[in-house]
């Protein structure tokens, strides 16, 4: 069998030519970034699986732009924490892209697996990205202060991303954009509300509970958020194709408090007695 790409190859199975690699690229973006990333081979490859992840941050980079030059052109140096980093490649293409090029502010990245911010640290130093770094720590433990904060999450997982919603509400960040990973906590719980419970029916099946507790999860962070003060839109990131966990919510601190969203929380939550999600706990609407 030849290696040849042929031409009804879909573009996902077949090596990019260098004019497709190049119109994947954001302006300012670096293929010596790339290839610190492993996203390109050394011999200047996008394959299948890192042309996915390069879509998908950089549509997410795409869509924060506005949000963090807002945050950016502030007096105050700007901090953005990227939430359960994993490789860095979030938070280094936004360094390369924003961070960097405005001569002031930070990336911070926070992974709990102390393997992963050795190696991403390094990989930071390496590239020169002298206001840029990483600590190994779980996003909940995170409690260094920053005045003009932005907070990012690329799946952290399941009930980590809650964890950078909070970290964002906390320290009254100016923007928080999450794109969710799987989540459980909710689905977990739904199973212990009433059965015959006239809703019962959304999520009777553990397939359409799965689906329904990751929707009701979403749903409840955008309001939760909103209550606190955000303008909150919720989009899609990348083509289906490219990933399931597609919802990005984006969050802009707007005013104080929303107490219209507050209402629309409380009175959500009454349709569903004895479910049980952490960021309720301190952020919800008795809060
Ligand atoms: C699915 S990976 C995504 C990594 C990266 N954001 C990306 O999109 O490439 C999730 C990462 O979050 C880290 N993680 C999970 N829970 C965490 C927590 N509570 N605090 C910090 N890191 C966490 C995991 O170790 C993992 O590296």
């Amino acid at each position: 069998m030849s290696g040849k790409p042929h031409a009804a190859d879909p573009p996902a199975r077949r090596a990019l030519s260098a004019r497709e690699i190049s119109a994947e690229l954001l302006d300012g973006q670096s293929r010596e970034l790339l290839h610190a990333l492993h996203l390109l081979t050394p011999d200047g490859k996008l394959n299948a699986d890192a042309r996915r992840k390069l879509k998908q941050i950089n549509h997410f980079a795409g869509l924060l732009r506005p949000a963090l030059h807002d945050v950016l052109d502030r007096p105050e140096p700007a901090t953005v924490v990227d939430a359960g980093t994993g490789n860095g490649y979030l938070g280094l293409v936004l360094y390369e892209l924003f961070v960097g090029p405005a001569g002031a502010g930070e990336v911070v990245g926070l992974e709990s697996n102390a393997q992963l911010v050795d190696r991403a640290t390094a990989r930071a130093k390496r590239l020169g990205f002298d206001r840029m770094r990483f600590a190994a720590t779980k996003v909940a433990d995170y409690d260094r202060p920053a005045a003009n904060l932005a907070v990012v999450a690329l799946h952290a997982c399941d009930t980590a991303t809650d964890d950078a919603i909070v970290l964002g509400l906390r320290q009254e960040a100016k923007v928080v954009a999450v794109v969710p990973c799987c989540q459980a906590e909710l689905a977990n719980n739904l199973g212990g509300v009433r059965a015959d419970h006239a809703l019962g029916p959304l999520w009777r099946f553990p397939i359409l509970r799965r689906g329904f507790g990751a929707h009701l999860t979403n749903v409840l962070r955008t309001l939760v958020l909103e209550s606190h003060g955000y303008q909150v839109t919720v989009t899609e990131l990348v083509g289906w194709e490219h990933s399931l966990k597609n919802e990005l919510i984006l969050a802009k601190k707007v005013q104080r408090g929303n107490s219209q969203a507050r209402n629309q929380l409380k009175a959500l939550l009454q349709q569903f007695p004895g479910i049980r999600m952490g960021l309720l706990d301190d952020w919800g609407p008795g809060a």
